[in-house]
């Protein structure tokens, strides 16, 4: 890879993932810049999820390798490279519907300062700044007047951008964010869009996302994915003019 090294935020070399006989992940090489928003197209099955489970350390490597900064991560836990700065929200909601807004929030919160997961009943108020940064986080995503009601009883739209205030309470440094705006309406869509917005240059993102206007418009740079293998990167500009994007991801 011939990037500079100190604008690169997380890097990955030759990466391979087989399920059987379908290489869902094939020999993927991609570097993120710090501080940048990084989207990644691609069909259904085309291996974009597989790449962020193995940038996660989610899923084991076939073969490659994986930077993040000057560190070899490629060995480490989920957990490890978690609380090294690597957050991510899922593709399905992951949040406790039993709980409130803020709960859910403060525990994220409070597991980022390293208080024990197992024990968060017990050691709350030895974490007072805790609180603190997850009403940061929630005001944040404006989601600060419904922060005591039940995440069961939040529209769809509001559990997506508890989501994301729940990875923003990590304190990461790289947001990796698997479709946020699946499943949402065009309104909803809009303000979800808008915080990632907000978040642009703050973090370095990687999005997977099949609204392309919403790429289009949030992207520094675009990989496209088919097949498990890389068909384009580029600018959104680039990308737009692409043939073989053209083909691979619109069909035609
Ligand atoms: N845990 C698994 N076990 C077996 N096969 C899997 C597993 N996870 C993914 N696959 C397969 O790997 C390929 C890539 O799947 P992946 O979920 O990464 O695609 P994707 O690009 O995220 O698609 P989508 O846009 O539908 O979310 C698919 O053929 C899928 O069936
Ligand atoms: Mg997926």
């Amino acid at each position: 890879m011939t990037a500079d090294i100190d604008g690169i935020a997380l890097a990955a070399e030759g990466l391979c993932k087989r399920f059987g006989g379908n290489t869902a992940v094939d020999r993927v090489s991609i570097a993120f810049a710090k501080g940048r928003l990084h989207s990644i197209l691609g069909p259904n099955g085309a291996g974009k999820t597989t790449l962020f489970n193995l940038l996660t350390r989610d899923l084991l490597l076939d073969s490659g390798t994986i930077r993040l900064g000057t560190t070899d991560i490629s060995r480490l836990t989920p957990d490890r490279v978690a609380r090294m700065g690597v957050a991510r929200s899922y593709q399905i909601s992951s949040v406790y519907p039993d709980m409130s807004v803020r709960e859910n929030v403060w525990i994220a919160a409070y597991r980022a300062r390293g208080g024990n997961p197992f024990a968060f009943w017990r050691q709350a108020t030895s974490f007072p700044e805790a609180g603190q940064w997850a009403d940061t986080c929630l005001s944040r995503l404006g989601l600060s007047e419904i922060a005591d009601v039940s995440v069961k009883e939040l529209s769809y739209g509001d559990q997506r951008l508890l989501e994301l205030s729940v990875t923003l309470a990590c304190a990461p440094q790289i947001i990796l964010l698997d479709e946020p705006t699946a499943g949402l309406s065009r309104k909803e869509a809009e303000r979800v869009k808008r915080v990632i917005m907000s978040l642009k240059g703050e973090f370095s993102i990687i999005m997977i996302e099949h609204n392309v206007g919403i790429v289009m418009d949030l992207s520094d740079s675009i990989t496209v994915m088919n097949r498990g293998v890389v068909v384009a990167q580029g600018s959104p500009d680039e990308i737009r003019g692409n043939r073989d994007v053209q083909e691979a991801y619109f069909g035609s």
